[in-house]
């Protein structure tokens, strides 16, 4: 055959995989509105964070955008009210890998919220190639990921037991497939790679996800997990150069747009299938099982009582 044939037939059954690939994109298919909802999203000033924020915003919620960088933020703000009209948009600062930030947003949030109906943990790092400590000690990659959001989620859940029916959402990821939880090395010590940090801090957000669901019920607020399918945004952004041509320039007509990964939080968020549905793994809008690991009550109950000590909720 000719070379050009080839070459025809080739890009043919690349765009034909590409038709398929995204057809299978699950999306949020509920309308409902979110009128006299208060909803917090952690990082929210860029990818799926603004796009669940921006969706939210549209469906009239006040939106609080939980950033670490104001001026980001405030951008971000600006844009969503223009786009929306909605103007109840405010920006809150919170630094997720610091405890010290998140008690003062905690707090900040009792005086000056009497409702919250939903908690969006959505911050999300890959972490930085060397190993690094936060101010209080902790790897930074679980801290952001996990302590922060552990401890936030515990100190917000009088207000969301308060405004019940109320949801919290985590943004975990399929990379907890690849993660374990290695209770002698949660702060590196042994060793430390960042990729592994990152698959590890996945895997607790779904057994925190499952432990909570159990100390929730009976109380009004449901807790699932989700995986937002592989998305262009900056996750990446500290990732070797090959990482970032592989992601954002060979894959990235395979890719979700932020607005594709935004439908499962919208789709948790949201949606009256979700209202009573706890302690799931959910994915292109549909509830799936975890990896066997995610699953494993006796880790999760150990993470939540270690994450309890290192966050200073229990001595
Ligand atoms: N993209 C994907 O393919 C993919 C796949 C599976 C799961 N996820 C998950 O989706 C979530 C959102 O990620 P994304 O893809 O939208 O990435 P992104 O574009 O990099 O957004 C991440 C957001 O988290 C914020 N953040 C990071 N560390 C923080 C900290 N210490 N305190 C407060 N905010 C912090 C970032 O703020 P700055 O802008 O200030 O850094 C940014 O707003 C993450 O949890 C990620 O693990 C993403």
């Amino acid at each position: 055959m000719e070379w050009y044939l080839v070459l025809l037939v080739v890009v043919f059954l690349l765009v034909v995989l590409q038709k398929w690939w995204t057809g299978r994109f699950g999306y949020c298919k509920s309308q409902a509105d979110m009128r006299g909802k208060t909803v917090i999203i952690t990082g929210a000033n860029t990818g799926i964070g603004k796009a669940t924020a921006l969706e939210l915003a549209r469906r009239h919620a006040r939106v609080i955008l939980a950033c670490r960088n104001r001026n980001k933020a405030e951008a971000t703000r600006d844009d969503i009210i223009k786009i929306t009209g909605n103007t109840s948009v405010l920006v809150k600062e919170v630094d997720l890998s610091s405890l010290a930030s998140v008690r003062t947003f905690a707090q900040d949030i009792y005086k000056e919220e009497p409702q919250l109906d939903v908690l969006i943990n959505n911050a999300g790092t890959t972490g930085p190639a060397k190993r690094t400590l936060t101010e209080e000690g902790l790897e930074l990659t679980f801290a952001a990921n996990h302590f922060g959001h552990f401890l936030l989620t515990n100190l917000l859940l009088d207000l969301l037991k308060k405004s019940s029916p109320s949801r919290i959402v985590n943004v975990a990821s399929m990379a907890h497939l690849w993660g374990k939880v290695d209770f002698d090395n949660l702060s590196g010590e042994k060793w430390y790679h960042e990729g592994r940090a990152y698959c590890d801090s996945k895997l607790m957000n779904i057994l925190f996800t499952r432990e909570l669901s159990n100390r929730l019920v009976g109380t009004g607020v449901t807790v699932n997990a989700l995986h937002p399918g592989t998305v262009q945004s900056e996750l990446f952004r500290s990732a070797p150069w090959f990482i970032k041509v592989l992601f954002h320039r060979i894959l990235k007509p395979y890719l979700k747009t932020p607005y594709q990964g935004a439908q499962c939080s919208i789709y948790c968020a949201v949606s009256e299938d979700m209202a009573r549905v706890s302690g799931q793994y959910v994915c292109d809008c549909r509830i799936q099982d975890p990896a066997k690991h995610g699953m494993d009550e006796g880790t999760a109950k150990k993470l939540w009582e270690v994450s309890e000590r290192l966050t200073g909720l229990a001595s």
